[in-house]
């Protein structure tokens, strides 16, 4: 498995000051940028032109989770506005291949995420045509949720056909992950971590990146 990823969620940063707070996290691999649109979650959060600013100043490489309907009409957008990744929700797409392929011809990271309720075998046979499965471990909408245990179990179904399928795909897990629920995550073959409160609750950002990529690793 590759070298467990740190990727904080702006989510919980202060948007008055995106600039500083990215520059809390440059110690993590990515920074975690939630786009919601009040359609496919109940919040608002923000869209390309903010991404496109964002991508200008992050120290680290700027991964999107659209959380958006009609998802296919705007993710290679956000891989044009320059981030690195660009994840779909699967019950938001009605084209995911189609999407993915659009999004790596972009240049971007195609990444798919599965609601808690989403199961992952309808997806299996798609593997191939994304770098990255979001494996939600709260409903998507909100930071500061507790982790919901009952994934894990999805966590490893996409690492066993990961692994299978000998495929350079990452797992992410996304919610409700700190350093109480990191190594379960880890345990169960995700080797991506997004973290949220976990990291901007923190006074030390980069103290709590530290440790959660130590617990990611043991
Ligand atoms: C929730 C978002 C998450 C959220 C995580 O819809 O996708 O990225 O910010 O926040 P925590 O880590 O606080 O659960
Ligand atoms: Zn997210």
């Amino acid at each position: 498995m590759a070298a467990p990823l740190i990727a904080p969620s702006i989510l919980s940063a202060d948007f008055a000051n995106l600039q500083a707070e990215l520059e809390r996290i440059a110690d993590a691999d990515w920074a975690h940028v939630d786009v919601m649109d009040n359609h496919f979650v109940p919040n608002l959060t923000l869209g390309v032109p903010v991404v496109e600013a964002l991508v200008r100043v992050s120290p680290v490489p700027v991964d999107c989770h659209l959380m958006v309907a009609d998802v296919d009409r705007w993710a290679v957008g956000y891989a044009e506005a320059g981030a690195a990744g660009v994840t779909i929700h699967a019950e938001a797409s009605a084209a995911p291949v189609r999407t993915a392929r659009a999004l790596r011809a972009a240049g971007a990271r195609a990444g798919l995420a599965l609601r808690p309720a989403t199961s992952f075998a309808a997806y299996e046979d798609l593997l191939a045509e994304f770098d990255m499965v979001l494996v939600m471990s709260v409903e998507p909408g909100f930071g500061g949720q507790q982790f919901l245990d009952s994934v894990l179990p999805k966590v490893r179904r996409v690492r066993r056909a990961v692994d299978a399928a000998a495929l350079d795909v990452r797992v992410q897990v996304d919610g409700g992950v700190s350093a109480d629920t990191v190594a379960r995550c880890a345990e169960a073959g995700a080797d991506v971590f997004v973290a949220g409160s976990a990291v901007y609750g923190a006074e030390d950002a980069s103290a709590a990146i530290g440790r959660l990529r130590e617990l990611a690793a043991a």
